[in-house]
């Protein structure tokens, strides 16, 4: 991945093959940049798991029979893990195993993990390709979650969720991807958010969010948020 040398300049004769040269040089530079950004951010995502342990375990765990064997689930109820933050989803099995986040199957799914199984799980389902949903045609939320609203000290989704709903880490915290989520399970969650019935976002974020949501409101961000 080095550069390119600068000592090959010498092999032109004219000044502009070297400004030329100096251009491509600084393309190419750049594009070694943003190459390992991506590495990163890709790293970030899979986390320390390894993946090719991960597919046997999950295979073996039969968590493929509900999450879909690469992470897309089939039924609107149970939540895609295909390109989700390892972190976010290693955090929910401690959480179900720890009893904070409670649900009757996840709770006895999760229960004999090891960490290491917890790690390789997560980064298998994370290095799948992301998520994604069908466009749908109720997009009457998009406003909401850019802007938020600032007279209900409703923060903007987009602010902690990224764009297009696809996560990020930030500051150690992991904001889950939420676009091309499914559409029931995002309802739930935010409905138990609101309730309460779900407690385990960082200083109560989510119950806080939640609280200040409409039923028609939640309704209508699933709809936006599972055709992202
Ligand atoms: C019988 C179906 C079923 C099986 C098998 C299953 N899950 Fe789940 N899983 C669910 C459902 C349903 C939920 C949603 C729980 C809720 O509504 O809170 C879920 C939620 C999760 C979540 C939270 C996702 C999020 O976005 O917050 C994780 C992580 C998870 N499952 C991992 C696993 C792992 C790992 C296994 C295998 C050891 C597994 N699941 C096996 C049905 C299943
Ligand atoms: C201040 C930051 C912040 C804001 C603003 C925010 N969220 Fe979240 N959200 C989080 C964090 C952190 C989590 C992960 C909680 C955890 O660790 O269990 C989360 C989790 C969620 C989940 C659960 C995802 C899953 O896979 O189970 C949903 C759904 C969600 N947020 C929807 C929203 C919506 C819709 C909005 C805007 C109305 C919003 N959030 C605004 C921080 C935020």
């Amino acid at each position: 991945m080095g550069r390119p040398s600068i000592g090959t300049r010498k092999n032109y004769r004219h000044g502009r093959w070297q400004t030329w040269f100096l251009v491509l040089a600084f393309v190419a530079s750049t594009q070694t940049v943003a190459a390992e950004e991506g590495a990163d951010l890709n790293s970030q995502r899979i986390g320390g798991g390894n993946p090719g342990i991960g597919k046997q375990q999950s295979d073996a765990g039969r968590c493929q029979e509900c999450h879909g064997s690469d992470g897309m689930s089939n039924d609107e109820r149970i939540p895609n893990h295909a390109g989700q933050y390892a972190g976010y989803l290693i955090k929910q099995l401690d959480n179900f195993q720890a009893g904070e986040r409670k649900h009757p199957t996840m709770t006895i799914m999760a229960e004999d993990l090891t960490e290491a199984d917890k790690a390789d799980i997560a980064a298998y389902f994370a290095s799948q390709k992301v998520m994604e949903g069908e466009p749908g045609s109720d997009t009457s939320a998009k406003n909401l979650f850019l802007n938020g609203d600032s007279a209900r000290d409703l923060p903007a989704c987009v602010s902690c969720h990224g764009e297009n709903g696809k996560g990020r880490v930030a500051d150690n915290v992991t904001y889950p991807v939420l676009g091309g989520q499914r559409r029931v399970y995002l309802r739930s969650q935010l409905v138990s958010w609101k309730l309460g019935e779900r407690a385990n976002s960082p200083g109560g974020v989510m119950n806080k969010v939640a609280k200040a949501l409409t039923d028609d409101e939640m309704t209508a961000l699933a709809n936006y948020l599972a055709g992202l």
